[in-house]
């Protein structure tokens, strides 16, 4: 039925024991990739370097995969109306969470949806700079480094977290984005041609900024953060800068200058608890020349310390990108150590006909079957997949053109995406 996905979709869903096998060597051979993060609880007799022993632990793939009985839940949801718990069904492997917007928890039956299916969130909008800074009490106080937060929108979603026992992801705290130029101008002024301060004001804003909110959400919700998106899209190659930095539109940027990333990091670790973990966020992260620039700014920030994982956002098309260059972007960040997280996960499904759908589902199970094949077989340390957004009806994509791209329609119903990411043997992968 549907279009080839990747580098094995026309395989049979019989074979898909087998395609672990062959891809974990076809990877090794073709992507000549070696090497990880941290070593893996599932299956603890992996070597560490996976490249030198693959061929010869075929056979433990072969006695492993025994154990992994494929399910047909969509059968037992027709017969029953039953659901599994999607991230149950991943707890040995990664959290799976999913982002929403305080509007959803006002729905009883979105409520139960959440916690029937996810134990991570992310908020949508509420922990972002537009969010979160109060430009009243700002300008009231009249401090010049030191801006006003109000977290009364995020509340919303810490507390149902807190009162749930959900883990969320703090996203996210510095980004061109969504974050009001006032915030970098003389006087937190909003006028057209107002002045920007000084790099040595900016710095002094930016570290109260990561310091409030950090402190605030700590003391408030202790435990439930246990990443922070510290920084969010800075690499633009696009835009001619040596190291590949987002320059144009880029506040930031152009305020502090080029070491604007690292202080970011550095206040977020002095501000962080001690179990949270400090991520590097940014979409097309599987693209050549944002991977290599991305790469390079991880190393440079791993060395000193200064962060834990890479956030692939993964807002992704039907048939871009492919398996295989998903997962050498995985497995080239993991190369630097560090844990990879896919944050915003989405696929652009332009119609909602039958035939468009399954094929979604086809793409979500084979995505879902390399996350799980590189966890699985220590190539990457992946700690979470976040879907971004709960329904069809409420996600970003349709801002623009209409889009059918998550895991439950407008009435909450599951979709074949959401068989799929349980990687259902009803889902054909061809
Ligand atoms: C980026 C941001 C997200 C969200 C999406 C789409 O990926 O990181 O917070 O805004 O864009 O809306």
């Amino acid at each position: 039925m549907s279009k080839k996905v990747g580098m094995d979709i026309g395989m049979h869903q019989s074979n898909l024991k087998k395609y672990w096998i062959g891809t974990g060597m076809m990877l090794t051979f073709v992507l000549g990739f070696a090497g990880c993060g941290k070593s893996n609880e599932i299956i603890k007799s992996r070597p560490k370097d996976p490249s030198a022993k693959v061929m010869s632990e075929t056979k433990i793939e072969e006695e492993k995969s025994e154990d992994r009985e494929e399910k047909n839940y969509m059968a037992m949801y027709k017969e029953e109306g039953k659901l599994p718990n999607l991230s149950e069904v991943y707890k040995d492997l990664f959290s799976v969470g999913v982002a929403v917007a305080r509007q959803d928890l006002r729905d009883e039956g979105k409520r139960k949806l959440i916690l029937s299916q996810f134990n991570s969130l992310t908020c949508e909008n509420e922990m972002k700079a537009d969010s979160v800074l109060d430009r009243q009490a700002t300008l009231l106080s009249g401090d010049e480094g030191h801006a006003v937060i109000n977290m009364f929108k995020a509340d919303d979603i810490l507390s149902f977290a807190q009162q749930n026992g959900l883990k969320m992801r703090g996203h996210t705290l510095v980004w061109h984005n969504q974050t009001p130029k006032w915030f970098f101008t003389v006087g937190y002024s909003d006028a057209e041609d107002a002045p920007f301060v000084s790099r040595e004001v900016m710095l002094v804003r930016m570290e109260n900024y990561i310091k409030d909110e950090m402190e605030y959400v700590n003391r408030t919700y202790p435990g439930v953060i246990y990443a922070w998106d510290v920084v969010n899209e800075a690499i633009e190659p696009s835009q001619g800068h040596e190291k590949g930095l987002r320059i144009e539109k880029a506040y930031w940027y152009q305020v502090v200058g080029e070491d604007y990333i690292e202080r970011a990091f550095e206040f977020a670790r002095k501000y962080a608890a001690k179990e949270q973990e400090l991520f590097y966020n940014d979409y097309n992260t599987y693209e050549k020349d944002k991977l290599l620039a991305i790469y390079n700014l991880i190393a440079g920030l791993k060395k000193k310390g200064l962060i834990d994982g890479v956030g692939m956002q993964s807002h992704i098309q039907m048939s871009y990108p492919t398996a295989s260059d998903y997962e050498y972007a995985v497995k080239k960040y993991a190369e630097l150590g560090i844990q990879v997280q896919v944050t915003e996960l989405d696929i652009d499904a332009k119609t909602n006909t039958k035939e468009e759908q399954e094929k979604l589902g086809t793409r979500y199970k084979r995505m879902m079957i390399s996350l799980n094949m590189l966890k699985q077989n220590n190539f990457a340390d992946i700690t979470n997949v976040t879907v971004w957004g709960l329904t069809d009806d409420r996600s970003w994509l349709n801002n623009e053109t209409p889009s059918w791209p998550l895991l439950f329609d407008a009435k909450l119903e599951p979709k074949a995406a959401y068989f799929g990411i349980l990687q259902d043997e009803a889902v054909p992968l061809y």
